[in-house]
């Protein structure tokens, strides 16, 4: 609905002048303007609160406040309102600083016309609906903008570029804006923010005059999740393309090793007991079946060998591939089980084996001097409030395998890819990189959780969460 009038408080300490503005205001337009008055900053200060006023005219020299400091304080008053200033004849470099610092417009006293003031009042509500708009548009904008000049310094930042560097407006200005700008294409920088993170940024550049001089309008968009997710999909085509070229080497592979292997074992069983040629053979079987399970690794991990799905008691098939761990452990390293798990899950009891095996054949690998492995199984109830609830594992009862031992623990920069098909630190012949990308394929399939903890030198934990059925 359009007001009816405009809300005017004047202040002026001089009762004269007051009087004078008021008959001008008055003769225009008689119920068009709605005079309120203040003499003082102080009075003018409490009115100013009020909500329904429409513009300021503003004396500066008032008994309690002179020039500059009598306009920081309409200014900075809230809500935020059109000011008008009133100067002397030879004021105008007062008039130009007041403007500079947020006033919208000034007039001479004494010198302007009863029109010529009613058109300057209009004209500072409409700048400053306008530059609310404005505003509005710059510091609502999800993208960061900034001004540079030419020289390259940041003259202008709005409220996302603050949040994108991570910096303050204060500690951004002023500052050298470091990446190269074409003002004919779109690019894309890496950005160090103030805090150590890493954000990648698109940048769109436009010359523009800003306070009268050359300078360069940047529109700077946080593109780091939008780039995280592509990498993601990309990585993820990768692996399906390669889990499928995999898949089917492994297989015709594996009809190779089985050929092989057959022909060592017949080889074998005919050579003379003790002979080079036994001991040669021999060592050709113990690699074939190294191969095998390699194969076997590969065609779990690209989804060939499909898991056979049906209710598993998880104790004994965990009891077991400890058992058969056991046989071929050197004897520094000491094992404690702590097996109290009665639940069931719904697999394979040859995929449970392959995370027990993978998992503690990498404990017994980081322990080249003694140490122990410690294998414990549990029931637990997840609620609701639970903090692993947040790395999105569902409320309900789970199976914990906790897998620990006190070996060489992992390097917190190859934390985050031991995961990874074909993540390896162990020399050629004696790690694939397969052993964690199949434990983690499996338990993301049987929609379970799997979390690692270690500190290099004092070893590591690694924590299965399996969803129980019902009892
Ligand atoms: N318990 C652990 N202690 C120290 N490092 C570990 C541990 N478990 C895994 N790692 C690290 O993670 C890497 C990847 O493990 P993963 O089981 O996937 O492959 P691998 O053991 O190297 O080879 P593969 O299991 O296929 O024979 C290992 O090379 C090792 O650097
Ligand atoms: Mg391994």
């Amino acid at each position: 609905m359009t007001k009816l009038h405009t809300r005017i408080l004047l202040v002026e300490d001089h009762d004269s002048d007051a009087q004078l503005l008021c008959q001008m205001l008055s003769g225009i337009d008689t119920g068009l303007y709605q005079i309120l008055r203040a003499d003082t900053l102080k009075d003018g200060m409490d009115q100013c609160r009020r909500p329904d006023i429409d513009v300021i005219l503003l004396d500066l020299g008032l008994p309690d406040s002179q020039g500059m400091d009598t306009v920081t304080a309409f200014l900075s008053c809230p809500p935020p309102k059109p000011v008008v200033i009133m100067t002397g004849i030879n004021d105008e470099q007062i008039a130009a600083r007041a403007v500079q610092m947020g006033v919208q417009n000034f007039l001479v006293k004494g010198q302007t016309s009863a029109t010529v003031l009613s058109w300057i009042l209009r004209d500072a509500i409409t700048r400053f609906e306008t530059e609310k708009k404005f505003q509005l548009l710059v510091t609502q904008n999800a993208d960061a903008i900034l001004i540079v000049s030419r020289d390259g310094e940041v003259v202008f930042a709005n409220p996302a570029a603050e949040i994108l560097f991570k910096k303050r407006w204060g500690d951004l200005k002023g500052t050298v804006f470091g990446f190269p700008v074409d003002t004919n294409a779109i690019s894309e920088v890496d950005i160090n923010r103030a805090d150590g993170t890493l954000a990648v940024a698109e940048i769109r550049a436009a010359d523009i005059i800003w306070k009268d001089s050359d300078a360069i309008l940047l529109t700077i968009r946080d593109v780091t999740d939008r780039k995280k997710l592509e990498a993601e999909l990309a990585q993820a085509r990768k692996m399906e393309a390669l889990g499928l070229l995999a898949g089917g080497v492994a297989h015709d592979f594996n009809n190779i090793m089985m050929v092989i292997l057959g022909y060592a074992e017949l080889s074998r069983d005919q050579a003379k007991e003790g002979s080079d040629l036994m001991e040669n053979l021999e060592k050709i079987r113990q690699a074939g079946q190294r191969a095998q399970q390699i194969v076997e690794q590969i065609l779990t991990f690209t989804r060939q060998a499909r898991g056979e799905f049906k209710p598993v008691r998880i104790t004994p098939v965990v009891k077991e591939a400890i058992q058969f761990l056991k046989q071929s452990l050197p004897g520094h390293i000491t094992v404690v089980e702590t097996i109290e798990s009665d639940a069931r899950i719904m697999g394979d009891p040859a995929q449970i084996h392959q995370i027990v095996m993978n998992i503690c054949t990498n404990a017994v690998h980081a322990m080249e001097t003694d140490g122990t492995l410690s294998v414990s199984l549990k029931d637990i109830i997840v609620e609701e409030s639970d903090c692993i609830t947040g790395e999105g594992m569902s409320p309900g009862t789970y199976i914990e395998l906790k897998i620990t031992d006190t070996g060489t623990g992992i390097p917190p920069h190859i934390i985050g890819e031991i995961f990874q098909p074909y993540f390896t630190t162990k020399c050629v012949g004696k790690g694939s990189g397969l052993g964690l990308a199949v434990v983690h394929g499996i338990v993301e399939h049987y929609k379970g959780k799997i979390r690692v903890e270690s500190r290099a030198g004092l070893g590591s934990q690694f924590t299965v969460y399996l969803p129980a059925l019902p009892a």
